[in-house]
């Protein structure tokens, strides 16, 4: 087995376990098949580019799209090579993502590893990220489907259009819930929605249910976002494996912050950029946010998200088996550590 097949197992958290559990052989096997399929594209692309991809594609994750792709298309049902390269896609599009994400967030660890900017420097892993997008779009040209290329380009898109946005409010003040919302939309939830509806139109649903699946992936990509952003603020690290406050010390306003500037005159005035400039100022941030119970006000506007995601499903000939792990997905979002 390849080192990359492993990293993804060993790193299947608790939650993760039962949703593979749900969705049974079908779904282990289309989750192997892709890790296989990734090792042997981070390898093909000469040494040192392949040696940088190799370490960020091996170093594992929770391989979340791809299980949405392949649930989405009703991988319990049993399906083939179409859904493979949409997985496959869609989680190369993620890393490169997570490796560029790196570059302009200074990050050193990433998935529990060295990142590639942190051994290779900026350029390596600007290169490592480009290599990622475009073997991606390779892969999923290859099954014909014009339809899913556009939708995985147009997501990308949106990704990037979230890192600038995200980096135009960085230590805003004035930042609203309706334009972070956007952002989240931007650059996470659009892939969701991307992995989901490239299942349906891969898949057995078909393109009569993409737009719903579609909808279900673009709410637990939001409660998937506000989630990170409620665990980056409550901790604790050793079960996030994240420092507390990283977001607050790149200028990064989240939602948890956002509510509780509503409710903290103190909060309201504080200048984030000079006030927090060190992890214990941070840490002391993260705790009056917490103070103002605003982390509880944002898991509960998460936890809508996943309510509406389910609801989604509702009328989705979708078989049983897929539409219990889709189900366990949505749970699992607000359940998560890391
Ligand atoms: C991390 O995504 C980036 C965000 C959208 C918050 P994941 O938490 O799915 O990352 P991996 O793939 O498991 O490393
Ligand atoms: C991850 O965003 C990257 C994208 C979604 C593009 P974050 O910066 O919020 O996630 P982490 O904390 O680095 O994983
Ligand atoms: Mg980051
Ligand atoms: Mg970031």
């Amino acid at each position: 087995m390849s080192s990359a097949a492993a990293g993804a197992k060993d790193a299947a958290p608790a939650e993760l376990q039962g949703i593979r559990a749900a969705g049974g052989r079908e779904l282990t096997a289309l989750l192997d098949r892709a890790d296989r399929r990734l090792a042997q594209i981070a390898e093909g692309h000469g040494r040192a580019l392949g040696r940088h991809a190799t370490q960020t594609l091996s170093a594992g994750g929770k391989r979340l799209r791809p299980t949405l792709v392949f649930l989405c298309g009703g991988a319990a049902a049993g399906e083939g090579d179409g859904l493979l390269r949409a997985g496959v896609a869609v989680e190369l599009v993620h890393t490169a993502t997570l490796v560029h994400d790196d570059v302009l967030d200074r990050a050193a660890l990433r998935r529990g590893h060295p990142t590639v900017y942190s051994t290779g420097g900026r350029e390596a892993a600007t290169a490592t990220g480009d290599l990622l997008f475009s073997r991606a779009f390779a892969e999923l040209a290859a099954t014909g489907a014009a339809e899913s290329v556009t939708a995985l380009s147009s997501a990308s898109s949106a990704l990037a259009h979230g890192e600038l946005m995200q980096r135009a409010d960085a230590w805003s003040g004035s930042v609203t819930i309706d334009r972070y919302l956007e952002r989240c939309r931007l650059k996470t939830a659009r892939l969701f929605e991307a992995a989901c509806r490239l299942g349906a139109l891969l898949g057995a649903p078909g393109a009569a249910a993409a737009e719903r699946l579609g909808s279900y992936g673009d709410r637990i990509g939001l409660a998937f976002q506000i989630f990170d952003d409620v665990l980056d603020v409550s901790g604790p690290t050793e079960r996030t494996g994240k420092a507390r406050g990283t977001d607050l010390l790149d200028g990064t306003v989240t939602l948890p912050l956002i509510v509780a500037r509503e409710r903290d005159p103190a909060l309201r005035s504080l200048d984030l950029r000079s006030a927090v400039t060190e992890p214990a100022a941070a840490e002391a941030v993260c705790d009056r946010i917490a103070a103002t119970g605003a982390l509880d006000a944002a898991r509960k506007r998460a936890l809508a998200f996943v309510a509406e995601a389910k609801r989604e499903l509702d009328g989705i000939a979708l078989d049983h088996r897929s539409r219990h792990a889709l189900d366990l997905v949505a749970d699992g979002v607000v359940e998560r550590y890391s």
